[in-house]
């Protein structure tokens, strides 16, 4: 019996978070060691290029986060580990979705009206971002798409558009499926709301001991109750129930104490990754030669199904 597809992805638009390891990364990793699927994990450089317009840091930003997936443990021999704008089939694709969907329809994603509530003036990529996502996840015939809350939406316009298409052209698509995980869907940052990047509420993924340090002093403490709920829910990542209900009500109102504890389980938990992190990214002739390998195994997949698409619709 032919595996399960998985895929899923970041925008390397700067350093990942615990939010994003938590949210999503991790699971990678599960399904990576069950073995049960075929795990596809992308750096959406096409995504990015919606927010970074600099190619030094583009470039930059995309070579840190191929080595922040290796670092983690994303084995490209069991996953493909690929760039998306190396497999230009992804745009090709969001061309033909974009002919079969409606500007109102988009105009009803979060991202595009959080960004039309900040009175920007929005780019068509940023319009569109929903349709190259829609490609990304259906070129691969994916079944689970693994993120964080955030995505939702985006998966959901996926399955819409795999709808649509099928409808119009013939059975062509699978419906994706989003695997959000309740506990993790949405980690918070040091200010108590979501942790994202553009927040500057983040505690990164390979921080040093001294940004851990000076993240986790700066978490916003409510003074209205015993425990400091900020600090408590990022602690609670790193350690059980029963641990953190003794630590916390042994500490009672002692925020300092507490947020010791938090360094201490922070550090604990990032340090073996920032070494491991650190030995990767010396090697960069064998970081290249991944992505080449990644990039070649993608295209292969997302060609054919390609073609099949071209066929459908009638170009070929
Ligand atoms: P991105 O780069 O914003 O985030 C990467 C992943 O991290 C998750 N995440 C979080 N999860 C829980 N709590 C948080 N505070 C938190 N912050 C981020 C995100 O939900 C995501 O899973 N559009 C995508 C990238 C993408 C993609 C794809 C993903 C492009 N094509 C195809 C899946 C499949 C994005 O911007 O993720």
């Amino acid at each position: 019996m032919s595996k399960k597809i998985l895929l899923s992805g970041i925008k390397p638009t700067g350093r990942p978070h615990i939010g994003n390891y938590f949210g999503a990364m991790k699971q990678w990793l599960e399904f990576q060691t069950v073995g049960q699927y075929d795990c596809h994990f992308m750096i959406a450089d096409y995504h990015a290029l919606n927010f970074i317009q600099n190619s030094d840091e583009m470039r930059r930003n995309s070579l840190e986060l191929i080595i922040d997936y290796l670092a983690i443990g994303i084995d490209p021999k069991r996953s493909v580990l690929f760039k998306q704008s190396d497999v230009s089939a992804h745009t090709e694709l969001a061309w033909i979705f974009d002919t079969i969907t409606t500007m109102p329809y988009l105009m009803r994603a979060h991202a595009f009206k959080d960004a039309e509530a900040k009175d920007k003036e929005i780019s068509a990529g940023t319009f569109n971002y929903p349709i190259l996502m829609a490609a990304d996840i259906l070129l691969y015939n994916t079944d689970t798409v693994p993120v964080g809350q955030d995505q939702k939406q985006h998966i959901e316009y996926a399955r819409d558009t795999a709808q649509k298409f099928n409808n119009t052209f013939g059975e062509t698509f699978k419906l994706p499926e989003a695997l959000i995980i309740k506990e993790v869907a949405i980690i918070p940052g040091t200010d108590g709301q979501k942790m994202s990047k553009s927040h500057g509420n983040t505690i990164p993924l390979f921080s040093s001991r001294d940004e851990i340090v000076k993240a986790v002093m700066s978490i916003v403490t409510d003074s209205s109750g015993d425990i400091p709920m900020n600090v408590y829910n990022i602690h609670k990542l790193f350690r059980s129930e029963t641990e953190m209900k003794t630590l916390y009500d042994n500490n009672k109102g002692k925020y300092k104490i507490l947020k010791e504890a938090l360094i201490e389980d922070l550090d604990l938990f990032i340090k073996p990754l920032r070494e491991r992190r650190e030995e990767i990214a010396k090697d960069t002739d064998t970081i290249k030669k991944i992505l080449d390998d990644g990039a070649n195994k993608a295209r292969s997949i997302a060609d054919k199904k390609l073609s099949e698409i071209k066929t459908a619709i009638g170009v070929i």
